[in-house]
């Protein structure tokens, strides 16, 4: 069992939680709205989730908010995530100092527009003024985790030419340094709403030994009590990493 009892006796949530926020679209479908909607629902959804995980003494909370693929979609609703996104950063920036939240991006910024840089460079920097011991959620935008470990490697390859590195010297610890979750423990647990049961491109590497939890519930719909019940299905699983319980 994946138990953890804190100091109160309690079992103690995991350190570190991923979540796919999926199933926007099919909220505003099923409800004769635009998909739209559904993201400003699941934004909503975000907050809360992040809110709690917070309370509940949860270190990490990673959640996959646009993926490299997402550009496929249309110009209206590619807008319509980016200004909700705009609008989550402007509040965020007001607000974290206050809540002792830090707030990271893992992702290539690169096509983002400069006005969301803007905002996430400002909230990097209120980051870095609070305590490492805060809770931290990462947002992940423009993220892939093909896509991720392939910029991690073109950065070891530019060190090695730059002969700051040798090839040798990359091992398992070392190339996790490059990845955009470097200094962060790998998630233990891996939640997928919405009935899909797949990884579509998230965080490959650091879910390695993950426990995966899938639920059929929409992002908007998923609540505390959903939240309390992946963590229950958590401390259930028996993690080996590929040894045998004695
Ligand atoms: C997740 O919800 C949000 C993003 C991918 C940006 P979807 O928009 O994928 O919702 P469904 O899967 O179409 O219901
Ligand atoms: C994954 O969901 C990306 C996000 C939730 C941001 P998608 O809806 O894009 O994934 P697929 O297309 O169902 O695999
Ligand atoms: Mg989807």
């Amino acid at each position: 069992m994946a138990e953890n009892r804190n100091e109160t006796g309690r079992l103690a949530p995991p350190r570190h939680i991923a979540i796919i926020m999926d199933g926007n679209g099919r909220w505003a479908t099923r409800r004769g709205l635009p998909r739209t909607a559904g993201h400003k629902a699941g934004a909503e959804t975000f907050r809360n989730i992040a809110t709690y995980c917070k309370n509940i003494g949860v270190k990490y909370l990673t959640v996959y908010a646009f993926s490299t693929e997402n550009w496929k979609r249309s110009e209206t609703e590619v807008s319509a995530i980016m200004a909700l996104l705009k609008k989550y950063l402007l509040e965020a920036v007001d607000t974290m100092e206050r809540d002792h939240i830090r707030l990271h991006f893992f992702g290539d910024m690169t096509p983002i527009a400069p006005e969301l840089r803007v905002l996430a460079r400002e909230t990097d920097e209120i980051t870095e003024h609070l305590s490492k011991d805060d809770f931290q959620a990462n947002v992940c935008l423009n993220y892939g985790g093909r896509d991720e470990i392939l910029r991690a490697a073109r950065r070891f390859a530019e060190d090695c030419a730059a002969g700051k590195r040798r090839p040798e010297e990359l091992d398992e610890a070392a190339f996790s340094g490059y990845l955009d979750s470097a200094g962060i423990p790998d998630p233990e647990l891996m939640i997928r709403p919405s009935g899909e049961q797949r990884l579509s491109n998230f965080l490959l590497w650091q879910c390695a030994y993950s426990e995966f939890y899938y639920t059929d519930v929409l992002w908007p719909d998923f609540d505390e009590a959903e939240l309390d019940k992946a963590i229950a299905a958590y401390h259930a699983r028996d993690r080996r990493f590929g040894g045998v319980k004695k």
